[in-house]
């Protein structure tokens, strides 16, 4: 077929050149259109379905052992797809190239306690930099499910419970990720809520509530980050297998939000040829994780036979060359040998997303920051003498500097593929750099009766008490694992200035709250987290970290108090994990999301339950007072207040905007993060963002008229002023 025919064919105008998909004047979805048209069919059934390196045999000599591998055609300069995890750094060099190292960013949680798209965007563009340097072109990254349950395995991997939030975090990680020129993903399509018998699970929830929750954050995600492809999930929606759910990948995805990238699914995601093709996967991943290569022969087949229609497959091909047009990779082809990596450089990134990140849950009678002039200090527990630990599965990272714990797992769905691992970020040695000549010293926590002897002769004890979770399993119980709180009630015994630190990946239970001065939520706070700690602890410099997710008093206050399984109770999981279960033997179950879009802080205001922390909130050492507040309506709802910051020291104040129509629960549409030097004010507007409230229509938010509650808050629960506003006059956002 001859280029001008092809050009024509694919609806695009004369080629200029002859081989228009190299004319970057044009939009990515006609030059790849244009590619699409100069492949053969067998080349256009290669490129729909990936290989799973580390059991493809033989391997391509150019394979690198990762997540993913997909044959490029060179003849076009279509590159190769090489794929790694994912959102906390390069995690594929760790089954591979042995010694490899990556930087790990704190877990996603703590990048969205920021509440700074610019700091997720640096943590985005610096790990984008190393796969690139470490030849990858497809990173993984990009996690944006809705934390729905306190307890999720994988909720450290995700930006909290609200979908502005997450979606704007999400999104600014991704943009930062595609600024190397290389393709993210954003994951997983969708309502993959649950680790426990994830391959199995049957989310239901209606419509409405899915596109109100859920969906937005990935619309708004895929709104600001641009990403050349949307990954799939394990689980099913209403009855459908995420990967062949015709409403979500081509309802909601294609109709109504016009995404132009590609589908590519899950690791094991895929369950059918024909139904997943015409449902909307574009792409099979990992082929040999699913119980039969569906994308390869059967496909062919199945368009030899006109089952599956040859433009559908033309369609495929094009969305992933659209893909990878649009986030530059086909003009900007990756390295094919590892080039270096400034790992101080990033290594600052990692650090500066751990500062901005940790939140202060409690500070009774100025416990702290720590004076520098203590004469005795002692860290207790948590491997605080070596590192900081680190959350498991495949966005696992190796970092620099080494592991100086690891655990193996030795049974549950994660065994196969998941360690305990701490970073080499030594709290102990980071806390001694800072103190002058302090006596620092660090017991184990093993024997609480040695704990809070060594407590009793300290100036400060610190406990840090560890949570570990993982993909592929949920936690059982909010409670420390360990003994961890009888501990914690022994030093604070033992000594009225103790301090807790949390390394969790998500809320813990407190029993013990009223007995310690201070709580500091450090999450899993990445390669550089003890450096960041010990500045935070002495003061350097302030907390500006709030929360990205309610921490609930009780299990009680839960939607669902435990993980869902089979038979609607605690029991052991089925098959969790990619690779590790054939789940065609079990059945599906249902997981009724019956809070429906009351996520989160959402659902603690329906039911009147008081958490132990809100949602959005987070403690200073400086004070900021508010004065002259007030709100506008019109088409652009807006609080308009002066921030004073009446303490001596830098901070950040957070004031956040919430809104509600109605009878409908309050939610989050706007925040303002406001830097404030010591003895000066600030007078900040914090507009509504249409993307959290309005409703999508015809290819616009579209908000409704009327009545608009909005309450300015320093936390999803704590009002600095509330006044109710009309928006008069019909307003949109378009999409970009
Ligand atoms: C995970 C994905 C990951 C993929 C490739 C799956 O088990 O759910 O998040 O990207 O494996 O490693």
């Amino acid at each position: 077929m001859s280029l001008i025919l092809a050009s024509l064919l694919a609806g695009a105008a004369l080629p200029q050149a002859a081989e228009p998909w190299r004319d970057t004047t044009r939009p990515a979805a006609q030059r790849a259109a244009a590619l699409v048209h100069a492949m053969t069919r067998d080349e256009k059934l290669r490129y729909v379905h990936g290989l799973f390196p580390p059991l493809t045999k033989p391997a391509p000599a150019d394979m690198i052992p990762s997540a993913g591998y997909v044959p490029g055609v060179p003849r076009l300069g279509i590159p190769t797809l090489r794929e790694s995890d994912a959102s906390l750094g390069v995690a594929n060099q760790v089954e591979q190239r042995k010694g490899d190292v990556a930087t790990a960013l704190p877990s996603s949680l703590a990048t969205a306690a920021t509440f700074d798209p610019a700091l997720a965007y640096a943590g985005g563009a610096m790990i984008g930099a190393e796969a690139r340097a470490k030849t990858f072109n497809v990173l993984l990254a990009g996690g944006v499910d809705l934390t729905r349950d306190a307890w999720g395995g994988r909720d450290f991997e995700y930006v909290g419970e609200d979908p502005l939030l997450a979606g704007v975090m999400a999104g600014a990680s991704i943009k930062g990720v595609q600024s190397n020129h290389i393709v993210s993903t954003v994951k997983h399509f969708a309502l993959n809520a649950q680790e426990t018998d994830r391959m199995l699970v049957d989310a239901r929830l209606d419509r409405p509530a899915l596109e109100d929750s859920d969906l937005r954050a990935f619309h708004i995600a895929i709104d600001d980050g641009q990403p050349g492809s949307v990954m799939c999930g394990y689980n099913l929606v209403n009855g459908d297998w995420d990967c062949e759910n015709a409403y979500l990948l081509t309802t909601v995805l294609r109709d109504q939000w016009k995404y132009p990238g590609f589908v590519m699914s899950d690791w094991g995601g895929v369950h059918s040829t024909e139904k997943a093709a015409l449902a909307g996967l574009d792409q099979e991943s990992g082929q040999e994780l699913d119980k039969a290569i569906y994308f390869g022969k059967p496909l062919a087949d199945a368009v030899a036979a006109g089952r599956v229609p040859e433009a559908r497959l033309d369609q495929m091909v094009t969305r992933i060359l659209t893909g990878v047009i649009a986030s530059g990779l086909y003009d900007h082809p990756t390295p094919t040998t590892a080039q270096p990596i400034d790992y101080d450089a990033h290594a600052d990134v990692a650090q500066k997303v751990a500062e901005q990140g940790m939140v202060l849950l409690k500070n009774a009678d100025g416990a702290l920051p720590l004076a520098k002039t203590a004469k005795r200090i002692v860290l207790i527990g948590g491997h605080a003498d070596v590192g900081v630990l680190s959350g498991g599965g495949s966005s696992q990272v190796r970092s620099v500097g080494g592991v100086p714990v690891e655990i193996p797992l030795k049974n549950g769905p994660a065994a196969s593929f998941a360690r305990i691992t701490w970073h080499n970020s030594s709290p102990l040695k980071a806390i001694q750099a800072l103190t002058l000549g302090a006596e620092v010293t660090y017991v184990s926590g093993d024997d609480p009766a040695a704990a809070a002897a060594a407590a009793r002769r300290a100036d400060v004890a610190i406990v840090f008490a560890t949570q570990w979770r993982t993909e592929a399993e949920d936690i059982q119980t909010l409670a420390l694992p360990d003994d961890q709180d009888a501990l914690i009630d022994a030093v604070a015994a033992a000594n009225p200035h103790s301090v807790v630190v949390l390394e969790t990946g998500g809320p813990a239970l407190m029993p013990w709250l009223d007995k310690v001065p201070a709580v500091i939520e450090a999450w899993y706070p990445g390669q550089r987290g003890g450096e960041a700690l010990a500045r935070l602890l002495f003061g350097d410099i302030d907390f500006a970290g709030r929360l990205p997710m309610t921490f609930p008093a009780s299990e009680a206050q839960l939607p669902r108090p435990h993980p869902v399984t089979p038979t609607g109770g605690a029991g052991p999981d089925a098959a969790s994990n990619a690779g590790s279960g054939d789940s065609s033997a079990l059945a599906p179950f249902p997981v009724e999301y019956r809070e429906g879009a009351d996520v989160g802080y959402r659902w603690y205001a329906a039911k009147g339950e008081t958490p132990l922390f809100p949602f959005g909130y987070g403690l200073t050492y400086t004070h900021f007072s508010y004065s002259g507040v007030h709100f506008a309506g019109g088409a652009t709802p807006s609080a308009t207040v002066t921030v004073r910051n009446d303490g001596d020291r830098a901070g950040v104040a957070l004031p956040q905007l919430y809104a509600a129509t109605g009878s409908e629960t309050p939610r989050l549409v706007g925040w303002s993060r406001v830097e404030l030097a010591p003895d000066t004010a600030k007078t900040v507007t914090v507009t509504l963002d249409p993307r959290a409230i309005a409703a999508w229509r015809n290819g616009a938010w579209a908000l409704a008229d009327g009545a608009y509650r909005l309450t300015l808050g320093t936390d999803a629960s704590h009002a600095i002023g509330a006044a109710t506003v009309t928006l008069s006059q019909h307003s949109t956002k378009k999409a970009s």
